[in-house]
């Protein structure tokens, strides 16, 4: 099994590929770093601790909290769409305690990063301010890693916080930059893709349906929000941005993918430009194979070992 840690701040698509990623055997999840994004680090934390209570992965990862904020910007959350505590604004979600402030997730990238080397891929689905922050900390341990898999970016597609910026690079354009551009083997799952992986909201209904329990109830619950605002968007289902960068750090051949050369404009645009590649980019999705994994793997009606009943 390969060893992953992943980098996250959720955020409603977020809980969506913990959970896939908690039942794909191909991969364990290591380590698990919290970063403000969709929401503050204090809510992005919460919301970590409540799906580990919820899920009880087994193993259980190594847990630990991030950055509170861009490199060099006031963060933009997007609680408009995944709601003020990022998962749905459900009422009744169990209390929760707090990340220990130590060690924080630049210290558990690291450590991750020396004790697996190139066995261990790392994906980040939100800004990348923690990533950023490890490069600083010590740029060989982290380049030593064999993948890095990054949800963000809309290279050839318009974007979903400006016409050309999407919210993950947008929100740390900064530390966006500084990922580009140390030489790290990158893999981007920007919205040129993602937004091939549509989810209607009857293929949720009806895979939850299948094994209904404390998890299905709650998975509608959280994910009932992302699809009332997708919709009310026009869009025929949640596109599943953030499992589908999970689904593509599983299984590569999900995507087709081109070696590009990126650099960051000032709103976090992604924007082709001369010179040698410096990550990949997956352009084409096998969608329906990889929507048919997500939901096959995301509320098993069989429960794994060390889930709840
Ligand atoms: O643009 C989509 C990305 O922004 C996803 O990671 C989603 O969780 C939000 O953070
Ligand atoms: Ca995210």
């Amino acid at each position: 099994m390969t060893p992953f840690l992943i980098d996250t701040d959720p955020g409603i698509d977020d809980a969506l590929a913990l959970l896939f990623a908690w039942n794909s055997p191909e991969i364990r999840v290591e380590a698990i770093t919290t970063v403000a994004g969709n929401v503050s680090l204090d809510a992005a934390s919460t919301n970590l601790l409540r799906l580990l209570a919820l899920r009880r992965p087994d193993p259980r990862p190594v847990v630990a909290a991030g950055a509170a904020g861009p490199l060099a910007r006031a963060l933009t959350t997007a609680t408009r769409y995944h709601g003020e505590d990022g998962l749905g604004d459900l009422p009744d979600w169990p209390a929760v305690g707090r990340l220990p402030r130590s060690p924080d997730a630049v210290a558990v990238i690291l450590e991750a990063a020396r004790r697996h080397r190139g066995d261990l891929t790392i994906v980040a689905l939100g800004p990348l301010t923690n990533l950023a922050l490890a490069l600083k900390a010590d740029a060989a341990v982290v380049g030593r890693v064999g993948r890095i898999v990054a949800m963000g970016g809309a290279i050839d597609v318009p974007g979903n916080v400006t016409p050309t910026a999407e919210f993950n690079m947008s929100v740390d354009p900064e530390a966006a930059h500084r990922v580009l551009a140390a030489g790290l083997p990158l893999e981007i799952v920007p919205l040129d893709a993602t937004r091939q992986a549509v989810l209607p909201r009857a293929g949720m209904r009806a895979t939850l349906a299948r094994g209904p329990g404390p998890l299905a109830s709650r998975i509608q619950g959280f994910s009932e929000r992302g699809f009332r605002i997708a919709h009310s968007d026009g869009a025929q289902g949640m596109a599943l941005h953030d499992p589908l960068a999970v689904g593509l750090a599983v299984d590569p051949s999900l995507g087709k993918w081109e070696a590009v050369r990126l650099a960051i404009g000032p709103d976090g645009e992604t924007l082709r430009t001369s010179g040698p590649p410096n990550c990949r980019v997956a352009k084409v999705v096998e969608s329906d194979r990889f929507i048919r994994l997500f939901l096959d793997r995301l509320c098993p009606a069989t429960r794994p070992h060390g889930t709840s009943s």
